[in-house]
């Protein structure tokens, strides 16, 4: 079966039960600070997971891209990668365990026609705070696996959250637990990975194909808290799934890469097989998430997303340069294509191959520097490589292969030991993005939300109604605003639009929010980003109520009485008083024809 069958199935499944499709978020998420990428379908729809009202209602279905740059490390073993597509179905508050485990399984046995005794489950085993998934089991039972194929785990395999175990949830984190599937290859077992194999171990025996999280608790300061309702969060790999209709325990060679493969093994003039499948996969899996990074407006850099971006595509180069010693770096680009093609995405093709080729050629330099360099350390430690791997982004291999022709051995325990530390330093540094989302709610983001509209509207106001969003990124420190006009603004525009924004806060205006048809809002005049594939109701905002049209504004356009009325999943504050100020701190370019505006709230 192809993906491409199997993503239909899903959707057409889950559908044909009620489901309203939803389109995918964007891999880089808008308006939100919670974290640099989208890494679970459930993530853009924690306000409806929360109890606010979703447009298409309490049954949902889609197919989203996700990235996870926390499995990096872990590429290379058949079935990691950093990109993929995930098949998730929620119930906000309307089905729940029973309705779940029964369509995912028939899923499983009717439309992917799997074996059923190739397929184990997990259950919830309890804790002092959370009872043992009994009904879980009892349905599983019920659907006619067997008591062999059930096994239960605690918190640490069972329970999903976006921060892991409960102890780990932040306050107003909400999360629950799982049920999960797994298909049995049945190869045999590694007893380096313990004694018994079960579903949850890592040798390879055992893929973990669907997970059904019971989304039915909000961590408090007094620990865990039911939900006013209970939620159903399903999510399973679009990969995996199409391996395991394969039977075949490597996603590498599913129609979602074998082509990509295909590519690399013609370019390096290598076999895939043995040991260049390692980097042959960290290269496909990488060259893949770059791409769909780049199509979402991520550019390589030193911040963030584009570290991120840049840290992928070294990786590549590197993982490249060890296949093949000789063969340019830049040939890499050929890929993308191949990787475009297979999502349809073709027209992509030109601005993904640019910006692959620039940050390539970069590095191409950087890594000559820094091969000249190892040619002058004397004796190189644990920690010198770390510094290579810091400063030049060569991985360890490629450090001892290069000193290994020298006749020197290094140290990995120390090269170990200093990248657990800047672990340790990277995850504190993404716990301050965390900090303060509108995941959680948070005052402070929900009132630089709330600015970010009325910014929207002065600029229009101010500069003409040309101006329009392009991109939004708010953290609790700042509201960074990017919109579309091709020349810097007057030291003078910056004030009006400043001025304006600040006596709109004053005037105290109350922020209104409303479900209605697409048509309506449009003829709202209703404006911002939206994505009207699936969409027959949307939400919006609308701030000021008792707003007329000021004769000097250059946007003319009435907004339904509302001064700022836009498409947006909220949150907002009620009243505009509360946001106390703002104050535009920097206008400057993006690219051409794109501004971006920051500014911090004063009290
Ligand atoms: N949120 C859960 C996961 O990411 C299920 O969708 O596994």
């Amino acid at each position: 079966m192809s993906s491409k069958d199997i993503r239909e199935k899903y959707i057409k499944f889950f559908v044909g039960n009620g489901h309203k499709q939803i389109p995918p978020a964007k891999l880089v998420p808008e308006n939100d600070p919670t974290t640099l990428f989208t890494s679970s379908g459930m993530q853009p729809l924690v306000p409806y997971l929360l109890g606010q009202e979703h447009p298409e209602g309490k049954r949902l279905v889609n197919s989203q891209p996700c990235f996870r740059a926390e499995d990096i490390e872990e590429v290379g073993d058949n079935r990691h990668t950093t990109f993929f597509e995930m098949l998730g179905n929620w119930s906000l508050g309307d089905y729940f365990k029973k309705e779940q485990l029964e369509w995912f399984w028939e899923f499983l046995i009717n439309e992917l026609r799997l074996p059923k005794e190739k397929l184990y489950v997990s259950v919830f085993e309890g804790n002092t705070d959370v009872p043992k998934d009994n009904e879980s089991y009892e349905i599983w039972k019920s659907l006619g696996v067997a008591e062999d194929h059930i096994y239960f785990y605690g918190v640490d395999k069972n329970w999903w959250s976006r921060s892991g175990e409960p102890d780990k949830m932040p306050e107003g984190e909400i999360g629950g637990p799982d049920s999960e599937v797994f298909y049995d290859f049945d190869t045999p077992h590694d007893e380096k990975y313990g004694k018994e194999c079960h579903p949850n171990c890592q040798c390879g025996r055992f893929l973990e194909i669907g997970n059904s999280v019971f989304i039915q608790y909000k961590k408090t300061k007094n620990g865990l808290e039911e939900l006013p309702q209970k939620n159903v969060d399903f999510g399973g790999g679009l990969e995996r799934l199409t391996a395991v209709s394969l039977d075949n325990p490597d996603i590498f060679q599913t129609d979602l890469y074998m082509d990509i493969i295909k590519k690399l093994e013609g370019i390096s003039d290598k076999k895939y097989e043995t040991e260049n499948k390692a980097p042959m996969q960290i290269i496909a899996d990488h060259l893949k998430a770059a791409t769909f990074m780049i199509v979402d407006g991520v550019e390589p850099s030193n911040k963030l997303q584009g570290y991120i971006l840049r840290r992928l595509l070294r990786r590549s180069a590197i993982k490249l340069r060890q296949l093949n010693k000789i063969i340019s770096l830049n040939i890499l680009v050929s890929m993308i294509q191949i990787i475009l093609t297979i999502y349809n995405k073709d027209g992509q093709t030109k601005l993904v191959e640019k910006i692959v080729t620039d940050e390539i050629n970069r590095f191409q330099k950087t890594l000559d520097h820094g091969l000249k360099e190892i040619e002058k350390i004397e004796k190189i430690d644990g920690k010198k490589a770390f510094d290579l791997y810091q400063t030049f982004g060569f991985p360890f291999e490629v450090t001892e292969e290069l000193f290994r022709q020298k006749g020197q051995q290094i140290d990995k325990e120390q090269f170990r030991q200093e990248f657990e530390k800047h672990r340790e330093l990277s995850r504190t540094a993404s716990a301050g993005v965390f900090k303060g989302g509108l995941a959680d709610h948070s005052e402070v983001v929900t009132k630089y939300h709330t600015a970010t509209h009325l910014l929207h509207q002065a600029l229009r106001d101010v500069l003409g109604p040309e101006v329009f969003q392009k991109g939004s990124n708010i953290t609790a420190e700042r509201l960074r605003f990017d919109f579309s006009l091709n020349r810097k603004m007057t030291e003078e525009e910056i004030k009006q639009v400043e001025d304006l924004v600040n006596q709109k806060i004053k005037e105290n205006l109350k922020v209104d929010h409303m479900i209605i048809p697409l048509d309506e809002a449009k003829k709202m005049n209703a404006i911002g980003l939206f994505d009207e594939k699936y969409a027959d109701k949307v939400s919006i905002y609308g701030v000021g109520p008792k707003y007329e049209l000021d004769p000097k504004a250059k946007d003319q356009r009435d907004r339904a009485g509302y001064y700022s009325l836009e498409f947006c999943g909220g949150p907002h504050v009620e009243q505009t008083g509360i946001i106390g100020g703002i104050k535009i701190t920097k206008e400057e370019a993006v690219s051409s024809g794109m501004r971006r505006i920051r500014a911090q709230l004063v009290s």
